[in-house]
């Protein structure tokens, strides 16, 4: 059965989650107040790289079940289901969760609603958000209007966007025990496809399903900080930090994945995720619960000063009139996206310490020079590794797991090279006659 949905936000979850929910064949109205977002969109353009999205998008609004507006009055029109999708970035200065987003899309939808809804929370929320805004959304709803408000976090990873929105893990929605009302009638109906396919499929109240999510990601940041804490000890006694994780990894318990050691953790999620959790732990008394949070940030952000030294070292002490080349900006391979991104923010400092700075990365270079402006930006590996001193693989994209080290030598000034993501072979670089080095590695 088709459904009419209206998505709020049209970013990395609501564009993917718009277009996938007109995949899956329902009629949909994708929402955002920025209009040169929806003019991309809406002519089948992708406003950032997402394999396998653009052709779900323009497949959609050729065949009419996908469109895009800046009208709410539209959306309330057009639609039973909304679900909000809007960004909830740490608040400057603050660890906690700026709510402004979320909070503008209730305020402007539910005075607009005029027929029984259901309104879907999307957007990672701290713990309380749910039952605020369904209260809000009670008070603002035109008399005798049933609006239900649900949870219904998203667990898709930037760059398996499309795979992870149509074949998901597992499907959580939190509902308002006291006032369950159509909620689950209506993720039943709308994600029917999936539940098909026997994905396992969760309903919870409205604070464990906000918890579920933040409690992935704060998992997933602890397991790789875990391996970086590891690293350093490896870097000290003269281990190697990747065998470790591949030995360790064989046991089911622990699992090789998110293993990888290197310069840590960053992007739109995992480190604001981990702050505004444990900002909120703090509001509701359970501050103590989560102060290991706080080492795992901690020992994510030493990595990137740790590469800093690193490279000091590798040019003899002092990076002052050095060239050094920065293969990778993005803050993981498949995205164009540099929120907190490690590796540019390592070039930022090396390029403060003195040293004249190339970048190149495959796909974020567009949005580096708007955060970076001052970096050198290169067209290709090659071009960034010309006369350099120093080559730092600071992101794992493929082409740069694939370059030659016998034709990047004729490049550069020195064959040095720092791995700082584990992912090349470092008795292929050391035959090649490169001085290697690696983080967690001898
Ligand atoms: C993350 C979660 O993985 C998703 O499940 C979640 O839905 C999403 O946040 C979100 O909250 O929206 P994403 O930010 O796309 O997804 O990126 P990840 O694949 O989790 O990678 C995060 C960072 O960890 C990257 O900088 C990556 O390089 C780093 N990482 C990952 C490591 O340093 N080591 C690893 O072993 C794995």
């Amino acid at each position: 059965m088709s459904c009419r949905i209206a998505v709020f936000g049209t970013g990395y979850l609501g564009a993917t989650h718009a277009a996938c929910m007109a995949e899956l064949g329902h009629e949909v109205l994708g929402v955002d107040v920025d209009t040169s977002k929806l003019a991309k969109l809406g002519s089948g353009e992708v406003p950032f790289y997402e394999p396998g999205l653009e052709e779900i998008l323009k497949r959609n609004i050729e065949n009419g079940r996908l469109r895009f507006t800046a009208s709410y009055e539209e959306a309330a029109d057009f639609a039973d289901n909304h679900f909000i999708g809007v960004g909830t970035p740490q608040k400057r200065g603050e660890y906690a969760a700026d709510l402004t987003c979320v909070d503008a899309v209730v305020d402007t939808l539910a005075p607009l609603l005029d027929r029984p809804s259901v309104i879907f929370g999307k957007s990672t929320v701290p713990v309380g958000t749910a039952e605020r805004i369904g209260r809000r959304v009670r008070q603002l709803v035109p008399n005798g209007v049933e609006v239900d408000v649900a949870w219904n976090p998203e667990f898709l990873r930037e760059g398996y966007a499309v795979r992870d929105t149509l074949h998901p893990d597992r499907l959580v929605l939190g509902v308002d025990r006291n006032r369950p009302g159509r909620a689950e009638e209506v993720a039943r109906e709308v994600y029917a496809r999936l539940l098909s396919e026997d994905i396992p499929f969760l309903v919870t109240d409205l604070a464990t399903a906000e918890l579920v999510k933040t409690a992935a990601n704060a998992f997933l940041a602890t397991k790789i900080s875990f391996i970086n804490a590891m690293a350093e000890v490896c870097e000290m006694a003269g281990a190697d930090v990747s065998v470790l994780a591949d030995a360790i990894g064989y046991d089911a318990r622990i699992g090789r994945r998110f293993l990888n050691a290197g310069i840590g953790f960053g992007g739109g999620c995992l480190p604001k995720d981990i702050r505004a959790f444990m900002a909120r732990a703090g509001e509701i008394g359970a501050d103590e619960a989560l102060t290991f949070l706080r080492e795992v940030d901690n020992i994510n952000m030493r990595r990137r000063t740790r590469m800093v030294e690193l490279a000091r070292e590798a040019v003899g002490g002092t990076l002052l009139g050095t060239s050094v080349a920065v293969l990778g900006a993005a803050f993981k391979p498949d995205s164009d996206d540099v929120r907190d991104s490690p590796a540019l923010s390592i070039a930022g400092q090396i390029q403060l310490q003195g040293a004249s700075v190339n970048v190149f990365d495959p796909k974020a270079m567009e949005n580096s020079r708007a955060v970076f402006p001052t970096l050198n930006y290169a067209t290709s590996a090659i071009e960034a590794c010309a006369n350099a001193d120093l080559v730092l693989v600071l992101t794992e994209w493929n082409e740069f797991l694939v370059l030659d080290p016998q034709v990047l030598r004729k490049a550069v000034r020195r064959p040095s090279i720092i791995d700082g993501r584990n992912c090349l072979d470092s008795q292929v670089w050391r035959d090649a006659g490169w001085a290697f080095r690696a983080l967690g590695r001898v």
